[in-house]
């Protein structure tokens, strides 16, 4: 039997963010490799033949290198098994996608790519706001907090990231007080609404509303935790009026962020 690898996204938060067809190859998958931003009763969706695979970040252990992660990959699909390799959110979005699709074409081994719901759209939209607003915002960028430097974020200079009408950034509480004065300095109005949103999608939903130059020192006091999304814009401040989601309408269930 052939091998296939399919690189599916899991959406960000509650289980069934996941796409038809992204819960269709989980259901018929030999081997899931997955790791944590995803709700762990997926995994149960995986026939129980199949093999589950963590290579997350567990605390205080090392993290799973890319490469170990690409060679199990490989080596799974070459030896004939369906492969899901499930991400959370997207799998193109901050994923290391290319990594993986590039060494399965490398191999002559073929892949399916399965899109999922963006955590930088869904997370969001969970808070009520929506990235682009008729006459207030009709551009958004979505940017890697872990990329900062004093130059820019995630090669974008901060000229052009104080000037994007959303700005949305992933992996974002790192470096929350650089980014917020970088902004700041490089233009963007210290009172703009900023919105920071701490497990989104799921149970343990929180958010925090605040100006800009205020959201560092609320962020100080409450200690979010990750994993989160910022909204820097003036579409935040539709999070109030658009309220819609109650985080205890969704099952409790184990999500793999605890996993650090
Ligand atoms: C390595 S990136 C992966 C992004 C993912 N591929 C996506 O499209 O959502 C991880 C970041 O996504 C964001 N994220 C993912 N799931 C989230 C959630 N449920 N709530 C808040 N942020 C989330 C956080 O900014 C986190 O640091």
């Amino acid at each position: 039997m052939t091998g296939k690898a399919y690189l599916v996204g899991a959406g960000p938060g509650r289980a069934d963010l996941i796409t038809v067809r992204g819960l269709t190859v989980l259901r018929q998958a030999d081997a899931v490799i997955y790791d944590r931003l995803i709700a762990a009763s997926l995994l149960d969706e995986a026939p129980p033949h199949a093999e589950r695979i963590f290579v997350g970040k567990r605390p205080g252990c090392h993290t799973f290198r890319q490469d170990g992660i690409t060679e199990t990959l490989v080596r799974l699909v070459r030896a004939g098994l369906q492969v899901v390799r499930l991400k959370g959110g997207d799998p193109g979005v901050f994923a290391h996608l290319v990594e993986e699709a590039t060494a399965l074409a490398a191999a002559g081994l073929p892949f399916e790519i399965v899109p999922g719901v963006s955590s930088a759209l869904a997370v969001p939209l969970h808070a009520g706001i929506p990235l682009t607003w008729r006459g207030v915002a009709s551009a958004f960028t979505v940017v890697s907090g872990h990329e900062v430097t004093p130059d820019g974020c995630s090669g974008v200079s901060w000229a052009l990231l104080a000037a994007s009408p959303t700005l949305v950034v992933l992996m974002a509480l790192g470096r929350l007080e650089q980014v917020c004065a970088h902004l700041i300095a490089a233009g963007r109005d210290p009172a703009t609404p900023a919105a920071l949103i701490s497990r989104g999608a799921s149970c343990d939903q929180r958010l925090l509303l605040a100006t800009l130059a205020a959201l560092p020192a609320y962020q100080q006091n409450a200690q979010l935790p990750p994993p989160a999304v910022l909204v820097v814009g003036e579409v935040a401040k539709l999070a109030s009026a658009l309220a819609w989601f109650d985080p205890m309408s969704v099952a409790t269930e184990p999500m793999l962020w605890e996993e650090r």
